[in-house]
């Protein structure tokens, strides 16, 4: 196992301000930076953030040392924190936030001036990438290569005007259309010769990543769309050394099953059937209504069983498995999702039994503290020259970008010791394996 004895590990000094770049202003992005001001302000606790509330375990049980992650390690102070956005609507934040009806409008009010201030810049946008939406505020340029440029420019400007000292960058917008890897996202060369060329197999989202990546700033994907995740992305942010994570947020539904199937499977309980549908009424919904854009979603949502359950290694118990998800677009229920899950499952002897879950969830309100963590976790890693796939922010996506000689890793416990063994190991802490084997050895 690789220590920090083996390779001496330098964090950069976290002083400074930290910008933070959001392609896409809607209810995700506005719930995390509206939160982030009222915390700062003492209105509300930052629950569901690792980075803010939970504790590390460090060295033997019996030392009893366990303080805050934020204690721990250096991360930027929540007051440390700007905020830049771009969309495609001309909504300031506050606007947006009223419209994606997350918040209470008493909460948002409290908020009110710092979030009027931040006014997305113009977009790049194309609606053939999200069929169910158009807006006006958009940039226009000859071919993707010009955007990107524009892109550069809007956040070399942003961070000299708002006295900045770093920049990362996380994608909360819209959920574009299924896009498979082609040639042109082997190599850097063949990418930017692509963008030149207008390329249709490129998305918006990509030229973000890639204004992200040639700007020097850590960059995660929140959408389960490519956007950098292809090895002309990872050859570029490891030439650039720049961390990169992704896709798409877990939150609700799959945060579930995560939690649930490994359990399930540690019992060696086998499953015949896992049917999970969903309502939900917000614009994220409509995007997912449209076919194309709800097939890069279901690629991400089904993946997961699959990786955590290793029906090869158990297929008496996970071969002939039926798993299906569905998004039902319901507007009267807005940002409250409910989300059914029907398991079907079977012990000893084969005897079946059923779990049934009914999550009413706030998809939001789930997602805002992984920006958080993300936004605290990706700085930490530019400062400590930790370069290209983040594997250890795995714990917050529900497709996890991963080395092509790798599986994903899925299971959340197996995520989460990983991402405290990462912390452990930059600041110079031994790793913690739950061994214990001194006890037996000694007694
Ligand atoms: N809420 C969750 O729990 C959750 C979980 C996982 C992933 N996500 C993903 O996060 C993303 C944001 O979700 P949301 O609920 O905030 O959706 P939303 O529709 O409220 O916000 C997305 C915003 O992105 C803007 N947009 C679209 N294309 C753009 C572009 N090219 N450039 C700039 N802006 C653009 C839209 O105008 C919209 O304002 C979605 O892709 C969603 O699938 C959300």
């Amino acid at each position: 196992m690789l220590s920090s004895a083996d390779k001496e590990i330098k964090i950069k000094d976290v002083k400074g301000k930290l910008g933070v770049l959001l392609p896409g202003l809607g209810a995700v992005s506005t719930t995390f930076i509206a939160g982030v001001l009222a915390i700062r302000k003492g209105l509300a606790a930052p629950i569901g953030s690792l980075t803010q509330m939970n504790h590390i375990r460090l060295g033997r049980r019996d030392n009893n040392q366990n303080p805050l992650i934020k204690d721990f390690i250096s991360l930027v102070e929540l007051d440390n924190l700007s905020f830049g956005a771009w969309d495609i609507f001309e909504d300031d934040a506050y606007e947006s936030a009223l419209n994606a009806g997350v918040l209470e409008k008493e909460l948002l009010e409290q908020v009110k001036d710092e979030l009027s201030a931040i006014k997305p810049m113009k977009a790049v946008f194309n609606q053939k990438y999200v069929k169910k939406l158009d807006g006006p505020h958009v940039k226009q340029a000859a071919n993707w290569y010009e955007y990107f440029q524009m892109l550069r420019e809007d956040i070399r400007n942003f961070k000299k005007k708002n006295g900045l000292d770093r920049l990362v960058m996380i994608w909360t917008g819209s959920t574009e259309i299924f896009l498979q890897r082609s040639a042109i996202h082997e190599t850097k060369a063949a990418f930017e010769q692509a963008m030149k060329e207008n390329h249709p197999d490129i998305a918006p989202s990509m030229i973000y990543a890639w204004a992200a990546i040639a700007e020097g700033i850590p960059y995660a994907n929140g959408a389960p769309n490519l956007s950098a995740d292809f090895p002309a992305a990872y050859e570029f942010a490891d030439e650039m050394r720049v961390p990169l994570a992704g896709k798409d947020f877990k939150t609700g539904q799959t945060l579930m099953k995560t939690i649930l199937a490994p359990g399930l499977k540690a019992r060696m309980l086998g499953i015949e059937g896992w049917f999970s549908t969903n309502i939900l009424g917000n614009r994220d919904g409509e995007v997912l209504d449209d076919p194309e854009s709800f097939k890069t979603k279901e690629e991400s949502k089904l993946s997961v069983l699959e990786h955590i359950l290793q029906p090869e290694l158990y297929p008496e118990l996970y071969k002939d498995l039926y798993h299906k998800v569905r998004i039902n677009y319901y507007p009267p229920r807005k940002d409250n999702k409910e989300g059914w899950d029907n398991i079907d499952i079977f012990g000893w002897l084969g005897y079946p039994m059923q779990i049934k879950i009914d999550f009413l969830c706030r998809d939001s309100i789930l997602a805002a503290p992984i920006i958080l963590d993300l936004v605290l976790l990706l700085d930490l890693a530019g400062r400590t020259d930790f370069k290209g796939i983040q594997e250890w922010l795995s714990f917050y996506f529900k497709s996890p970008i991963h080395a092509a000689n790798l599986y994903p890793e899925h299971d959340l416990f197996i995520q989460l010791m990983k991402l405290k063994n990462t912390l452990r190991f930059m600041a110079g802490e031994e790793q913690i394996t739950h061994l214990g084997l001194d006890y037996y050895l000694d007694n």
